[in-house]
């Protein structure tokens, strides 16, 4: 039933010891390309690659795993994108700049004789996805009251991570929307959204309301046996809600991209971990809720029942404040749900809780899913810790999740950089990659395969076809700079660089076992 293949990454590569040096450092006989660093011309035109390098999709040409498009996610910027600020305060000039570098980049890559990655500056595919793209609204708050009657909206922001569709567009997801929705006066409500792009057709820009809106970090869509397409989904917030989609119909391979239809109807479901049931998020569930006499608010809901009977009128506005929705529908809050993952293998999902400092919950914990009788329609589960960060393990606060063919887990860490090599989180010092095998004698245990610069944290691995390359963002190298002319960080190291760029590392070294 699931394809295995013949890569045991994780069975020859000697891990490496935590770092903390301002290098990409990697297991011995593997290397890295720098694919593309913020600000780098990606195109004729002269756009700019953007700032905040998250999510990676790699998009084969011609089904090659050495040509393709890849897809990265641009999160938000910081002081060398923008300079400094006169105590926290945006110039006009300085909301351009994060508007533009915020959003998404699509660029032609191929490896070239050598064996060496490399952007193709002359892509006819190649372009920025930003504020200037405009965006049709799909799904129940299309025209809706909620989004003040808007069917188009203007632009995209704090794209953090994402998720390939089977019908071979990208998903990306507005995560920490509000600070550049209130700073550039935008509507607010037309941010915090999954986003739908085509990396082959620049037309192509949908935003699916169905899924509701929150602070987005990823989706991991699944097919279920009787062909209906789910979708499960984080919202990155501490005390915030896991959430999964059912469509209404059934995929259809001969149909293509017009798939995506499918993200417009279906239902919206939240996760209870107590009581194990997925809930309906609809507006039937909400007014039913409310309804009732003894109706008391959920921890989280301030709003009197007067005001939330006057707001909730019908699923586009259901969808649109979803996280007062979802704990209404009885939703159960866990600490910052932020990478999903369905297992290739069995059907598992496995969850990112990074860590939520306001429940001692100090280096999270992955959470693996089973759902009843293995369907991903089900609206029952049951679940387990599958691994706790913390001194046990050697990794805290895990992120971005991917499987690779062998059926390991390959999880990135995000400790903030404030809090990097202090305290409790001395030990493990930079951030980290870490391969997790789920099963076999080594389940559950963490080996350490990449270390990351100065104040960064790696995100959105993603291996290309043959697993013979894995792409990595490395985000936010010397974030905590305050004074420019000294950069606690210079990576990528390039020469005459006087700024840290993050950007995108393609991985190489892997041998078929
Ligand atoms: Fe942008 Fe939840 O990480
Ligand atoms: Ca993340
Ligand atoms: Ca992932
Ligand atoms: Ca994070």
């Amino acid at each position: 039933l699931f394809g295995f293949k013949t890569n045991k990454v994780s069975g020859y590569f000697d891990p490496i010891q935590p770092s903390n040096e301002d290098k990409l450092l990697l297991p011995k006989n593997f290397k890295y390309d720098v694919v593309a660093a913020f600000d780098d011309i990606i195109n004729e035109a002269g756009e700019r690659f953007g700032q905040g390098s998250d999510y990676n999709a790699f998009f084969p040409i011609g089904g090659s795993s050495s040509h393709g498009l890849l897809a990265n996610n641009h999160e938000y910027t910081n002081i060398f994108a923008l300079g400094t600020t006169d105590s926290g305060k945006f110039t006009q000039e300085q909301i351009q700049k994060t508007l533009y570098y915020q959003g998404m980049s699509v660029i032609e890559i191929y490896r070239d004789g050598n064996g060496v990655w490399k952007m193709d500056r002359q892509s006819k595919y190649a372009r920025r996805i930003n504020h200037l793209s405009k965006f049709q609204l799909t799904g129940p708050a299309k025209g809706g009251a909620a989004v003040s009657g808007a069917a188009t909206v203007q632009g995209t922001f704090a794209n953090c991570s994402g998720g390939v569709t089977l019908w071979n567009t990208v998903l990306s997801c507005e995560e920490n929307y509000e600070e550049t929705a209130n700073l550039a006066k935008l509507p607010v409500t037309h941010y915090g959204w999954v986003i739908e792009i085509d990396p082959f057709d620049g037309t192509y820009l949908k935003k699916h309301t169905a899924l509701g809106r929150f602070n987005h970090e990823n989706t991991a869509m699944g097919l279920a046996a009787d062909g209906r397409v789910v979708v499960y989904m984080g919202d990155d917030k501490k005390d915030a809600c896991i959430y999964k989609f059912v469509s209404q119909d059934k995929y259809d391979a001969r149909k293509g991209r017009s798939n995506a239809a499918l993200l417009e109807n279906g239902t919206l479901y939240v996760a209870n971990l107590k009581s194990g049931k997925w809930l309906p998020v609809t507006i039937e569930e909400v007014k039913k809720v409310l309804g009732n006499e003894k109706f008391i608010n959920p921890a989280g809901v301030t709003a009197s029942k007067d005001e939330l009977l006057k707001k909730y009128t019908t699923q586009g506005d259901v969808v649109t404040y979803c996280q007062e929705a979802g704990l209404l529908a009885g939703g159960m809050p866990t600490d910052r749900p932020e990478d999903i993952e369905i297992s290739p293998f069995d059907n598992t999902i496995f969850i990112c809780h990074t860590n939520n400092d306001s429940h001692g919950n100090i280096h999270g914990h992955i959470t693996r899913i089973f759902e009843k009788d293995n369907d991903l329609t089900a609206l029952e589960f049951n679940f387990e810790i599958f691994a706790a960060g913390g001194r046990q393990s050697g990794f805290s606060s895990p992120d971005n999740l991917s499987f690779d063919s062998n059926g390991d887990l390959w999880v990135v860490t995000d400790i903030s950089s404030t809090s990097l090599n202090k305290g409790v989180y001395t030990s493990f010092m930079n951030n980290g990659l870490f391969v997790i095998p789920t099963s076999g004698p080594s389940k559950g245990q963490a080996l350490q395969f990449a270390s990351g610069p100065v104040e960064s944290e790696m995100t959105g691995p993603f291996f290309t076809p043959d697993e013979q390359t894995l792409f990595l963002s490395v985000q936010h190298p010397g974030e905590n700079t305050t004074d420019l002319s000294k950069p606690t960080s210079l990576w990528p190291h390039r020469p005459g660089d006087k700024i840290a760029r993050c950007g995108v590392v393609a991985i190489s070294g892997f041998k078929l076992g």
